[in-house]
């Protein structure tokens, strides 16, 4: 089988994790790398060996012809990239998240729909290894009954650390506090309707959520984030004689009906990498072959349900 050949658009943190993820896959080559100064992209181009920096993304384009483009650039760059980068025409890989708001991330889905563009949006954690070891464990003993998610964001570390501007920092319900609202979508579905409560204390769009939802198959779940807490992000899952709970999400304990307990070890590839990584990457190379998005993968259609159920979150209704 011959390697695919995949374009960088953006050189900082997160690029570099997906190169160290690259550089094991003999299916996957980086044919050329762009960022918005150079100056990251010469050295990641150093570094991972990658034969082309180019000076924008249409010059990565037209000088590589890739089958793909990873679109890994800052928060607030990634819907005007991904807006230009839809009009190639070629599969994409686009970071999370994939606009700042539900209807940036809706223009881009209709345009990718409208386009033909096979595309999928960086939600890492629904490759977890844990997840899908806990999901199959619970399976054997029954039927998932609940979900209970805390999404506490550390606000006010953010904010301090300076790394982010105040667009991103207003917009941070969609932003980042998607990746646990969209894990209410991995593990139970789509949302039939929510009852909840949410407060604005310091935030504009929103910093404490208490909601209990139902899905459209029947289950049940939770969702509570208080942003300017301390606790750190956890999911509990419910099914008939077995309990399972991630937190942090990376380690997962499980019991059993009779009180026997155990823990749940994260994959080689999880350990070793940034998690979720690796499934990711594998994820994003088979849509590309195929056509086809397969779960756990989500494309901006499903980006934009989250988007959607994190603004309905926030409103504390899903009215
Ligand atoms: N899945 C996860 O868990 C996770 C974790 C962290 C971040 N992320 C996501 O990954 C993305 C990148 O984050 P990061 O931490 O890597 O940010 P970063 O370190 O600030 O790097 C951003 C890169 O994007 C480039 N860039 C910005 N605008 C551009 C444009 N218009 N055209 C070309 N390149 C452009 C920058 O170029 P210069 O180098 O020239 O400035 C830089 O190389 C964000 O969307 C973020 O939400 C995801």
């Amino acid at each position: 089988m011959t390697a695919l050949r995949f374009a960088i658009v953006g050189a900082g943190r997160i690029a570099a994790r997906h190169l160290e993820v690259i550089r094991e896959m003999p299916e996957i080559t980086i044919s050329g790398i762009c960022s918005r100064t150079c100056v990251n992209a010469e050295k990641l181009a150093q570094e991972f060996n990658i034969p082309v920096v180019a000076a924008n993304m249409e010059g990565l384009v037209r000088q590589t012809s890739p089958d793909a483009l990873l679109l890994l650039v800052s928060v607030m760059s990634v819907y005007p990239v991904a807006l230009e980068a839809l009009e190639f025409g070629i599969p994409l890989f686009i970071e999370k998240p994939a606009g700042l708001n539900p209807d940036e991330t809706g223009k881009l889905a209709s345009r990718a729909l409208s386009g033909g563009v096979p595309n999928m949006v960086g939600y890492n954690r629904r490759f977890y290894s844990v997840f899908h070891d806990g999901i199959g464990r619970l399976q054997k003993t029954g039927k998932l009954l609940g979900i209970a998610i805390e999404g506490h964001e550390r606000i006010d570390r953010v904010r301090a650390a300076g790394v982010h501007p105040d667009e991103v920092l207003s917009a941070w319900l969609y932003a980042n506090a998607t990746h646990t609202v969209d894990l209410l979508r991995f593990f139970g579905g789509e949302v039939r309707e929510i009852r909840g409560y949410a407060r604005r204390a310091r935030e504009p769009l929103v910093d404490s959520i208490a909601a209990v939802l139902e899905f459209e198959n029947g289950v049940l779940g939770q969702y509570g984030a208080h942003w300017h807490s301390a606790a750190g992000w956890r999911v509990a899952l419910y099914g008939e004689r077995t309990g399972i709970e991630f937190a942090p999400l990376e380690s997962g304990r499980w019991v059993d009906a009779d009180g026997v307990k155990g823990d749940i070890a994260q994959s080689a590839e999880d350990a070793r990498f940034k998690p979720g990584f690796f499934g990711q990457m594998r994820a994003f190379a088979a849509l590309v072959r195929s056509g086809r998005l397969a779960f756990p993968a989500t494309d901006l259609q499903g980006a934009h349900a989250t988007m959607l159920l994190a603004q309905a979150l926030a409103r504390g209704t899903s009215a």
